[in-house]
């Protein structure tokens, strides 16, 4: 094990002021609930007669933890799943819907109780934006057409009475649509070409009803595949709004590897050094997006991220459970700093996924539940959303964690609209404590820590509250704040100009 310190010097941050960053779109802060394992089913849908406290089947206590996130948007229902996902097996009453067999995710029975309606009763009682992925691998251009005018159409047409005869009389609104998913993968194994006529084909039936306006997703990139993302960009950019990329925090590649709680000073170097490859990703895929699309008109929505380790061990084959620790929370500050430096292009972005699956922002074990490291980056960092980036200047230290050199710091800012800055640190370093010393021209400065005194630190039925902010100690001098940023931690201040 390595010897702790504190770092001698303070390391100064100081605001550029006269750069003009971006606006951080609020759907960066996006997540993503696919049917597999218990994502669905126990995570959030417990069914109306459940003893657990729901309300129309959602569970109460897992809905108002996340209500806490502000969640901009919400993807649903794959993944892969959403390729072989036809959605009329998914409304009606429910005794009568069909009990199907969910073959990418552990080949357990999907009875459909959690469809369409639920869907959107979810995203209404979390106040977040739906984003619907639609079925191009097995489904019809005919099927999609119907979904989306099942969804949105106010009209006397056969589908909209449909969603009328299940109780609801007024459409939803839909903007984001997702045209397929994993394309080149789970959702059809098509080469980029085929694919981006496929895309064009099926998103001429997707349309806009009754004034809603569809913001159309193409299926993008998996990680560095950038011939996909430049096939894409030339023969069907023009037909899209946003384009997609899916890249995961792995510890030697694919497949995953490793546990979540339980690993070596090696492996946090290699999580961490696979986090920071989302930077040079988005580099690559947006200098190609540039080229074809110099406005910026396309979003890049990276609406699958995180981390992936091997499933807890005694969890369910297939159902990607995995705990959630300190790593992870210093991996999800990280993340969501770089897509903050790209904020000019990215859109959007879904981390995998909501609850009970990869990198999940709350775990439930029957009626238990808990808040995830993750989750407390999601709350400390969601003032992010819509602030205009800061440019900072500071010199990053790095440092070796089991002989892999890594940056020691990561460090963003905003500024809102009412003027407040939220500034928000992640220490990359199992070894070092760093006084940090940030200016901040303002009033009444407010921090948050996130830390574990182990890098191993996590959350357990048992123990929900180990991981979980406390205030941050700050000193305020003249102009600036200094407080220690502990080792594998992640830090918030506020303050009003
Ligand atoms: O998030 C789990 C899976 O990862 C998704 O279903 C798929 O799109 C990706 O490969």
């Amino acid at each position: 094990m390595m010897e702790t310190s504190m770092s001698a010097n303070p390391i100064s941050i100081r605001i550029r002021p006269s750069e003009n960053g971006s606006v951080v779109n609020p759907n960066v802060y996006g997540h993503f609930a696919e049917h597999l394992g218990r994502g669905i089913y126990e995570g959030l849908w417990v069914g109306e007669d459940s003893l657990i406290p729901n309300t129309r089947g959602l569970r109460n206590d897992v809905v108002a933890a996340l209500r806490e996130l502000n969640i901009p948007v919400l993807r649903w229902p794959g993944g892969c799943f959403a390729d072989e996902y036809h959605w009329k097996d998914g409304i009606g009453p429910r005794e009568r819907r069909p009990s199907l067999i969910n073959t990418h995710w552990g080949g357990v029975v999907e009875n459909n109780h959690f469809g369409t309606h639920e869907f959107f009763d979810l995203c209404e009682q979390l106040g977040a934006e739906p984003y619907v992925c639609g079925n191009v691998g097995s489904g019809t251009p005919q099927e999609m057409m119907e979904w989306v005018e099942y969804i949105t159409s106010d009209a006397e047409s056969p589908m909209a009475n449909l969603r009328r005869s299940n109780g609801r009389q007024k459409p939803w609104k839909l903007r984001y649509f997702g045209v397929g998913n994993e394309s080149w993968g789970c959702g059809g194994s098509m080469r980029p070409e085929y694919y981006a006529d496929e895309y064009r084909r099926y998103n001429t039936f997707v349309k806009n009803y009754s004034g809603n306006q569809v913001y159309r997703i193409a299926c993008g990139a998996n990680s560095g595949d950038l011939h996909w993302t430049e096939v894409l960009m030339e023969r069907a950019g023009r037909h899209m709004d946003g384009l997609s990329l899916h890249y995961y925090t792995l510890c030697d590649g694919w497949p995953p590897r490793g546990s979540a709680i339980e690993f070596t000073e090696e492996e946090w170097g290699k999580i961490v050094r696979s986090a920071l490859d989302m930077g040079r990703l988005l580099n690559e895929h947006i200098e190609i997006m540039d080229r074809f699309d110099p406005e910026k008109r396309v979003g890049l929505i990276v609406d699958e991220w995180g981390t992936w380790f091997e499933c807890e061990p005694g969890s369910t084959p297939g159902f990607l459970y995995q705990q959630n620790g300190i790593r992870d929370a210093v991996v999800a500050a990280l993340t969501l700093h770089i897509f903050h430096t790209r904020a000019d292009r990215v859109a959007m972005a879904n981390i995998a996924q909501l609850v009970n699956v990869l990198q999940a922002t709350i775990l439930t074990d029957g009626e238990r539940f808990l808040r995830t490291p993750t989750y407390w980056v999601f709350e400390m960092l969601k003032g992010h959303q819509g602030g205009t980036t800061l440019g900072l200047d500071f010199d990053v230290p790095t440092c070796e964690v089991a002989g892999i050199s890594i940056p020691a710091l990561s460090v963003s800012a905003t500024r809102n609209r009412a003027g407040e800055t939220l500034a928000s640190f992640a220490n990359l370093d199992i070894a070092n404590d760093r006084e940090i010393e940030f200016e901040a021209q303002g009033s009444d400065p407010v921090g948050r820590l996130l830390a574990s005194s182990s890098m191993l630190g996590h959350n357990t039925f048992d123990a929900p509250d180990a991981v979980s902010p406390r205030p941050l100690e700050l000193r305020a001098e003249a102009g600036r704040v200094r407080f220690e940023l502990p080792r594998h931690s992640v830090a918030t201040i506020r303050f009003c100009a």
